[in-house]
């Protein structure tokens, strides 16, 4: 049963709401423009304000949807963070689009809104402070990450090693904007 979970909990994570909203609404695909991103941030670029939304909310579910599940079969704090790194990593590795997706950083909040809420507050505000002082939103991100993975980390210990590895992929899948932050190139919403 828990490794059904664990499947279903990646294939779910696999369906790209950027992608779906934008078919649906007759937008040009958001992996061909922008950022390239098929994420809520490039959404708000590519389609605007209310299909970015959607996007955050359809990506923050997937995350949050199959940790509700888990805690409601009674699964441990460990395996529920499993259930969501799956889901994370579904958004990351989709399996319905040759395994290049998103960034995770929603499917990311909706898990730990989901496993631990004060570690999901202190994500958005460290990612909403970050974002009003410098409207990058790559940046916001990486900034909230290293805060509140920690904290998830203390608060449940037997999650340590699944959030390590979700901080590693991650990281891993802002690569490039990190050479862009660091070249002082990275698109901002300012203008
Ligand atoms: O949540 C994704 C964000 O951190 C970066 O997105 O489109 O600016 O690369 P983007």
């Amino acid at each position: 049963m828990y490794e059904l979970l664990l499947v279903c909990a990646y294939l779910l994570g696999s369906f790209s709401f950027a992608i779906a909203l934008s078919r649906y609404y007759g937008n040009s695909d958001p992996r061909a423009q922008g950022s390239g991103n098929p994420g809520a941030t490039n959404m708000l670029r590519v389609a605007g304000k209310r299909l970015a939304i959607l996007t955050l909310l359809g990506d923050l579910s997937k995350g949050l949807l199959p940790i509700l599940i888990a805690q409601a079969l009674d699964y441990s704090p460990q395996q529920q963070a499993w259930v969501g790194l799956a889901a994370v990593i579904g958004h990351l590795y989709p399996i319905y689009f040759n395994f290049r997706g998103g960034k995770g950083v929603a499917t990311t909040a909706g898990m730990l809104l989901g496993l631990y809420p004060p570690a999901a507050l202190l994500a958005l505000a460290v990612w909403l402070l970050t974002f009003s002082l410098t409207r990058i939103s790559s940046l916001a991100a990486l900034s909230s990450v290293p805060l509140c993975l920690p904290l998830l980390a203390w608060q449940q210990p037997q999650a340590l090693l699944p959030v390590s590895v979700l901080s590693v992929l991650l990281v891993w899948r802002h690569r490039n904007n990190l050479k862009n932050l660091l070249a002082g190139n990275e698109p901002n919403f300012r203008e």
